[in-house]
Parts: structure tokens; sequence; C-alpha cells
């Protein structure tokens, strides 16, 4: 049995169907109630619903066996994991975002919002700017909106929140989308169910 951690939420949702057209459906998470975990026995796979955070953490402490989380989380948390496969999904971009307005004044200490802390720091150093982090875990637009920050690190998919709150992208880091992840003992032990799966979804997504 490989037991895969799937991101809750819209994202879990699309992760899911590919799974389920890769040959690797599950009647049960159809309609799951509040049960988290779902297994299909004759497919040999287990499912559960972790927050998207904490895909990363199931996968390295080898609580699951493979799972799928966005590239922001990776390079955020940096999990000893292996990334096997980029399914394709979850398209977005990592982004510092302010309001309209903003003028950067280099003689200040920039004051930066985000649920990002390691790469918001990562990238003020590349270019050399002093900044304070305020570390929040969601809402992140409304920092600057109350003047709690100056700018955000934040993901931006579509942009309509920014868009919505006066806000808008500043500068563009990087582009995200989610990975299929493998803990480094599983990849071993269970070394050809979790090919297979690789195999079976980069034909199902076409990847
Ligand atoms: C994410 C992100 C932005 C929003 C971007 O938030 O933090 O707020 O999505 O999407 P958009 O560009 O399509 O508007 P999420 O929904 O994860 O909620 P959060 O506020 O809890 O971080």
């Amino acid at each position: 049995m490989v037991n895969v951690a799937l991101p809750k939420g819209r994202l879990g949702d699309n992760v899911y169907e590919l799974f389920a057209k890769a040959g690797y459906r599950c009647p049960e998470i159809e309609n799951p109630g509040r049960r988290l975990t779902f297994e299909n026995p004759e497919a040999g796979i287990r499912y559960f619903w972790v927050k998207p955070s904490d895909v990363a953490i199931y996968v390295e402490k080898g609580a699951a066996d493979i799972g799928v989380a966005g590239k922001d989380i990776l390079l955020e948390y940096s999990p000893d994991v292996y990334e096997l496969l980029d399914v394709g999904l979850g398209k977005c971009r990592m982004a510092v975002a302010a309001p309209k307005d903003f003028r950067d004044d280099p003689k200040k200490t920039l004051r930066v919002a985000t649920k990002f802390p390691k790469i918001a720091k990562k990238y003020y150093s590349s270019v050399g700017r002093d900044i304070d982090i305020i570390k929040l875990n969601g809402s992140i637009e409304l920092a600057p909106i109350l003047g709690l920050s100056d700018v955000i690190v934040d993901i931006v998919e579509t942009g309509a929140t920014l868009r919505q709150n006066n806000l808008e992208v500043y500068e563009t880091l990087f582009d995200i989308s989610a990975r299929l992840i493998a803990n480094k003992a599983s990849s071993r032990f269970k070394r050809d169910e979790i090919t297979k799966i690789k195999t079976s979804l980069k034909e199902a997504g076409k990847l």
C-alpha cells in the first residue's frame, strides 16, 4: 500500500482527479464526510487530506510515502524529500506586492509581511535590502492596507485578491507549480510502486 498525502482544498481536488485518471481512483474519497483517510486496496493506495503546508512534513517523516506540495512550500521549508515530478497543477507565482502608490525608500528598513519568511529573507538579502519580517498566517493583503507593512511577499494566482484590495505586483520572484514528492526511505522500499504511480501520472496528465 502506498500512502499519499493530498493537500486539502482546490489544488488537492485537482491532484486527486489526476491520480484517479492515472488509475488510482478511490470511491470513498468522493463522498468523504468528515473522514480523513481513504483507501482502495485493489489499487494499492491510501489517501489522506492534510493542510497544504503540512504535506512536506508528512512525507519527510515517512507518515506518507508520497505527496503533492507546491514549490513555494518546498522552497520555504526545504524538506529532506525527493522531488519526482512537476504535476503541472496549482500554477501561480511568488511576488512582492504593494499599494499602487508605493515607492521604495532605500534609507528606511522595509517592512515585509509574509507567510514565507525564508523566501522573503533570501530574496531581499540577494538584492542587499534591509528588511523587517512580519510573519502572518493568512490574509496577508491586509497588512499594507492597515499600515502593518510596506509590502507583502505572497502567492499571486489570478491577481484578483490584489486588484480588489488596491495592491499590485511590484516584482515577480519565481513561478510556482505543484510537485510530486517522495519520502527517501519509501523511494527504496516501495520503488516499483512509486515509479509506477509517477509513470501513470505522467501519462494521465501528458506531463
Ligand atoms: C492565496 C494568497 C493570496 C491569494 C492569491 O491565499 O495568499 O491571498 O491566494 O490568489 P489570487 O491571485 O487568485 O487572488 P489563500 O487562498 O491560500 O488564503 P490565505 O489568505 O489564508 O493565505
